[in-house]
C-alpha cells in the first residue's frame, strides 16, 4: 500500500466524540453581519488598498466572504500558527507553520482571525506583524469569547460564549469546517 494512503479508512471518516448543536448564529446572521463588517472597513479604507492577511485554517470561510464584502481593491494573504494542536485546550505556546508571502512594510494590514479566545494568538500575531513596520494593523475577528481582552481588536463580529464552537470554518480536530452555521459542540464527558 502506498505510504500516503490511511491504512484505516476509518480513521479519516471517524467523528470526533460529542455532539453538533443547532445552530448557535445562523448561515442568514453571518451573512449579514459580515456585510456590515465589509462595509465598514470599506467606510475607513476609502483610497487605500489593503492587504487581509487570514490566519490558517480557521479563517479561511470568514475571509472568503469579507473579501467580496469589502468594495474597495484588495490583496490577500495567509499566516498559518499552531497553538492547539488537535487538543481543545491551548498549549500556551504559539508556533508559525506557514509566513506571509507580502512584505508588509507601508501596507495598510488587516489580521483576520476565526476566533479569539484567550488573546494568545492575537497578541502574538500583532507583535509579529508590528514588527514589519506596517503602515498601520488592524485586527478583524468573527467571534470573541465574553471574557476576551478586545482593546486591541477594531472589528468584531459577535461575542460568543465559553462553549468550543464549529462550522464556518471552525474545527474540532479538524472537523465540520464545511458547516455553514456556527453552532456549539458539546464533547462527550
Ligand atoms: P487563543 O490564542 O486562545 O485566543 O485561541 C485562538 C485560536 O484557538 C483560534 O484561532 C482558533 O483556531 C482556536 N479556537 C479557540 N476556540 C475555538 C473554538 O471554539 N472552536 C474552534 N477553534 C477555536
Ligand atoms: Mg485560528
Amino acid at each position: 500500500m502506498a505510504a500516503s494512503e490511511p491504512s484505516d479508512a476509518s480513521a479519516v471518516t471517524r467523528l470526533p466524540p460529542g455532539r453538533v448543536g443547532p445552530p448557535l448564529i445562523t448561515a442568514d446572521r453571518l451573512a449579514e453581519r459580515v456585510r456590515e463588517l465589509g462595509r465598514q472597513i470599506t467606510e475607513d479604507h476609502r483610497g487605500r488598498r489593503p492587504l487581509l492577511v487570514g490566519v490558517l485554517k480557521g479563517a479561511f470561510v470568514f475571509m472568503s466572504d469579507l473579501a467580496r464584502a469589502i468594495d474597495l481593491p484588495v490583496e490577500i494573504d495567509f499566516m498559518a500558527v499552531s497553538s492547539y494542536g488537535e487538543a481543545t485546550e491551548s498549549s500556551g505556546v504559539v508556533r508559525i507553520v506557514k509566513d506571509l508571502e507580502t512584505d508588509i512594510a507601508g501596507r495598510d494590514v488587516i489580521l483576520v482571525e476565526d476566533i479569539v479566545d484567550s488573546g494568545l494568538t492575537l497578541r502574538y500575531l500583532r507583535r509579529l506583524l508590528s514588527d514589519r513596520r506596517p503602515a498601520s494593523l488592524e485586527i478583524c475577528v468573527l467571534l470573541a469569547r465574553a471574557r476576551a481582552e478586545l482593546d486591541e481588536v477594531r472589528y468584531v463580529g459577535f461575542t460568543i460564549p465559553d462553549d468550543w464552537v464549529v462550522g464556518y470554518g471552525l474545527d474540532v480536530g479538524e472537523h465540520y469546517r464545511e458547516l455553514q452555521a456556527v453552532h456549539s459542540f458539546e464533547p462527550d464527558a
